[in-house]
């Protein structure tokens, strides 16, 4: 797969045309979850089609989505995983990359977002001693355009930045704002960038989505490896905080396999401690 290319074509999509999916290219994806890339490989996890949307939509609106604002598609993916440690950002790891297939297929996605997993295994009638972890509206967009404004700078994030979640337009975050150097607040170089080869990985990662758009992340890149850093932030609940680490950890890892070498994620904190402010977390770590 060309992931570059899938992750500058890849948006959320939020209305769909009202057209069933060809059978063949969602059962695709469900053999694609199957062999996607795994953050941790020995967690049980399972894509369940449903190609009934109006049965899923009728069933989960007012209960998953932005404030319960179910968003209508003609099919839905739901994830549902053993509870095992780091079983949350595995499943936005997993799920991403089959994400990332459907684009790949033509298809538009988006996730969306729950409070409660018991409830929504209920109202779906759900059969399985696992957990619901993830779910993904899958269809074909009614406007496939897709707005980006890569080049910005950014200002810092603030509530008035949530417009882009109406818009359909997708605001990042620079490097520079995400990335530091060898300590929290010193930046970094495009040029320490390239000289280290992480240009890339770095620049793709930064694309990767986020709830509410919060791109909670930053990174700080020290000599023999990279840590990855979330805000805590109080209007997104923790599991959700975890997918997004989830997400940007396979952006980062597949374009670094791509144009690096395959570069390991490890959940937890490396041995060097770092200072950083309380609202802040270590997620990950790799070595480069
Ligand atoms: C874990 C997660 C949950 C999300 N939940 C929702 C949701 O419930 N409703 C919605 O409209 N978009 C949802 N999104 C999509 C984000 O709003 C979107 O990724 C972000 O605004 C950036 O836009 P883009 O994906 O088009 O680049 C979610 C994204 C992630 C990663």
């Amino acid at each position: 797969m060309n992931y570059m290319k899938l992750i500058r074509t890849r948006k959320s999509t939020r209305d769909f045309k009202n057209e069933a999916v060809n059978d063949k290219k969602l059962e695709g994806l469900i053999k694609y979850f199957d062999k996607a890339h795994r953050l941790v490989p020995d967690i049980q996890l399972e894509a369940i089609l449903f190609k009934d949307g109006d049965y899923v939509f009728d069933r989960l609106d007012g209960c998953a989505g932005y404030n319960g604002m179910m968003i209508k598609a003609p099919s839905y993916i739901i994830i549902v995983s053993d509870n095992k440690e780091g079983y949350i950002e595995n499943t936005a790891f997993v799920g991403e990359n089959m994400i990332l297939k459907a684009v790949e297929e033509g298809l538009d996605t988006c996730w969306i977002s729950f409070q409660s997993c018991d409830s929504i295994k209920e109202r779906l009638c759900l059969d399985t001693a696992k957990e619901v972890t993830g779910i993904i509206a899958v269809g074909n967009a009614l406007d496939k355009k897709k707005v980006l404004n890569p080049a910005d700078t950014g200002d810092n994030y603030s509530k008035s930045d949530m417009k882009i979640v109406v818009d359909n337009t997708s605001f990042r975050y620079s490097l520079e704002d995400i990335i530091y150097y060898k300590q929290w607040g010193d930046p970094i170089s495009y040029d320490e960038l390239e000289r280290r080869g992480l240009m890339d990985a770095f620049s793709y990662a930064r694309l990767a989505p986020s709830s509410l758009n919060t791109q909670p992340w930053k990174f700080i890149l020290d000599e023999g490896h990279v840590v990855l850093t979330i805000k805590d932030d109080p209007q997104i609940i923790q599991r959700e905080e975890k997918m997004n680490a989830g997400v940007i950890m396979l952006y980062f890892y597949l374009i670094s396999s791509d144009t690096l070498y395959g570069v390991q994620w490890h959940l937890g904190k490396p041995e060097k401690e770092y200072e950083i402010p309380e609202e802040y977390k270590i997620v990950s770590w790799a070595r480069l």
